[in-house]
């Protein structure tokens, strides 16, 4: 018997296919340091120390466990699938972390409990951000800090989520196409039809402005120097920005 809401979800994660791909990445086995953004994600993060932390769309829990390192309090790691907060489970015992077996739309935000809400890579996966803001706004403290990243719009415009390449497999170009029309795309992801939702620019940061944030830095992070200098294939993470990097204060 799943849990009301969360079976009405897509949840890629708990399909053993697409879960395996996923465990595959650099991301899922080296954690934050294989993760592309971290150099730039790391340098938008508050300090934690004696923090209360919430991490929407946490995953195997990088993020919480990164928090607790740092001095979180306690850190509330909410995700969709199972097979994710397993391994979470898996890697760590922190008594100072929660997960909670829930959809980022259902969890109940109780009112100014968290000095931090954290969310990566979570929220293209959402039909609606300006309910979410509305809620992360109710449930931080007064000047509380809200970071997060998605899919950059201008990498889920299209919904292919592919390159265009001529005959011999060559790059040519990112496609970008019906830009101002949000909602439902099915890009091929890990080998599978996944759904997310494409926002634009201004609804990301629209949503943030409206909803009582002001925006403190925004970053579409470029592969770290190092990764530039030593991968020749890095070069063409320059041609389009794939991800989008935001960190607000609750006023
Ligand atoms: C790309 S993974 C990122 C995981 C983790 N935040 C990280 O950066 O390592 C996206 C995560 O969002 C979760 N997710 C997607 N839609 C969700 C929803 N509506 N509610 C809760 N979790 C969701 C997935 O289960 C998955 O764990």
């Amino acid at each position: 018997m799943k849990k009301r809401g969360i079976k009405m979800k897509e949840n890629k994660y708990d399909q053993a296919a697409f879960f395996q791909q996923y465990r595959q990445m650099n991301r899922s086995k080296e954690g934050l340091a294989g993760a592309g953004e971290w150099h730039e994600l790391e340098k938008m993060l508050p300090d934690f120390k004696d923090k209360r932390v919430l991490d929407l769309g946490c995953g195997f829990g990088w993020h919480c466990i990164y928090a607790v390192e740092h001095g979180a309090s306690d850190v509330i790691g909410v995700d969709l699938s199972e097979n994710m907060l397993a391994e979470a489970k898996k890697k760590t015992d922190s008594p100072k972390i929660h997960y909670l077996h829930q959809a980022i739309e259902d969890y109940d935000y109780p009112k100014a409990a968290f000095d931090c809400v954290i969310s990566s890579l979570a929220f293209h996966y959402l039909a609606d951000f300006d309910a979410i803001c509305k809620k992360i706004n109710h449930t931080l403290k007064p000047d509380g800090t809200f970071v997060f990243s998605v899919e950059h719009p201008v990498f889920t415009a299209c919904g292919t989520q592919d390159w265009y390449t001529n005959d011999a497999g060559e790059i040519l170009h990112w496609p970008v196409d019906c830009y101002f029309i949000e909602g439902k795309r099915v890009s091929h992801f890990l080998g599978e039809d996944v759904t997310k939702y494409h926002k634009t620019l201004t609804t990301y940061l629209n949503s943030l402005l409206k909803n009582g944030f002001d925006i403190t830095s925004i970053v579409e992070p470029e592969p770290a120097p190092e990764l530039l200098a030593t991968i020749p294939e890095m070069q063409d993470e320059l041609r389009r920005p794939m991800m989008l990097l935001v960190s607000a204060r609750k006023k």
